[in-house]
């Protein structure tokens, strides 16, 4: 077979991984091979490619970013976009693409599928919202990352008896804030599921102080909202993509509460650091597990599919079920979170 491989949407620690083990399963089980295209779809819609074999892949395990570059281009947003892939498609000889993407990324690679190109999905995304799989590589080094920056602000919050408020990526789903918050002790976790109340918030801060806690870290997913006529916010910014950028909600909190409190706050916003840099073991496995997975699904003929983490297993679920809702932290989870937070 001759396979192509793409890295598409926001980059995440592990996709260097995930390209390495398409690759080596790819070539070394099966005779295959391998091109890369290059910044995400822009490169199947301008045949850009780097060809790939083990050689080139050697040493990127533990690496970060993504040898293939990536980008946010929506190929079906030009209207010559679908032709210009399916003749690349056509000319490179390609009998699967390997498309690792996010929950944007997986639409796209499923209306690629429905045009009659043969794709597989293998899940990636710091935020951990794509559907139908237990984790998508790059969300266990993003917790690590954020939880490792608590940790930090603890002690510093402690010596100052500050409140700070620490943001972290999640845009509509609070995985990062609410697992990374756990794990860290937060004083409070607010994430984009449940619109937060202030007022609660300042309460639960007062009472820990009242109760001798010194020093309080809250979690804060971007896309936090408040409770609707509590605070009010800034209008929205958006990006090249016309997608909200988010970055900010922190500041507006950590105002809210030195305002309604008296207490010293201030914020610390861990944005991109939390996708550079060096995987975690987890995310290495998993990354890793997937790409030979998504070779396997190639050669069964399994197209239109997504490869999945569920539970221990490595299963195959299809693009429709990944893409049909977003992943978001369950109900119960969170209410066990507020259940911590009472005492
Ligand atoms: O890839 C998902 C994500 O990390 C979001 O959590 C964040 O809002 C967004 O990317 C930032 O994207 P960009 O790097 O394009 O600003």
């Amino acid at each position: 077979m001759r396979l192509g491989v793409l890295t598409a949407g926001g980059d995440c620690p592990g996709l260097n991984a995930a390209i390495r083990a398409v690759v080596r399963r790819a070539s070394v089980t099966y005779g295959d091979d391998i091109i890369g295209f290059r910044h995400g779809w822009q490169g199947l819609v301008e045949n850009d490619t780097l060809p790939l074999d083990v050689v080139t892949c050697r040493g990127t395990l533990p690496r970060g970013g993504t040898i293939l570059a990536t980008s946010r281009l929506n190929p079906f947003k030009s209207a010559t976009g679908p032709e210009r892939m399916s003749a690349t498609i056509e000319s490179e000889h390609i009998d699967a693409l390997i498309v690792i993407g996010g929950e944007g990324s997986l639409h796209i690679a499923r209306e690629v599928s429905d045009l009659g190109m043969p794709v597989i999905g293998i899940p990636k995304t710091i935020d951990n919202d794509v559907n139908a799989t237990d984790s998508t590589i790059g969300f266990d080094t993003a917790v690590q990352i954020a939880v490792d920056a608590i940790d930090r602000l603890y002690t510093t919050s402690e010596s100052h008896n500050r409140v700070i408020v620490c943001e972290v990526m999640g845009r509509q789903a609070g995985w990062i804030a609410v697992y990374a918050g756990l794990a860290g002790g937060a004083a409070v976790i607010l994430a984009p599921e449940e619109p937060f109340d202030i007022e609660q918030t300042c309460a639960h801060l007062v009472h820990r102080r009242a109760t001798g806690r010194i020093g309080s870290v809250i979690v804060i997913a971007e896309g936090a909202k408040p409770c609707a006529g509590t605070i009010v916010l800034p209008p929205p910014e958006m990006d090249h993509f016309d997608r909200e950028r988010f970055g900010g909600i922190s500041a507006v909190v950590a105002r809210e509460i030195e305002a309604r409190t008296g207490f010293e706050s201030r914020v610390t916003i861990l944005g991109h650091l939390q996708r550079g840099g060096t995987p975690t073991a987890f995310d290495r496995l998993l990354a890793t597990r997937f790409g030979v997975a998504s070779v396997d699904a190639a050669h069964d003929g399994d197209f239109g599919s997504m490869v999945a983490l569920h539970g221990q297993e490595i299963e195959r679920v299809t693009l429709a079920a990944a893409i049909d809702e977003l992943k978001h932290v369950p109900r119960d989870l969170i209410d066990r979170v507020a259940v911590i937070f009472t005492e």
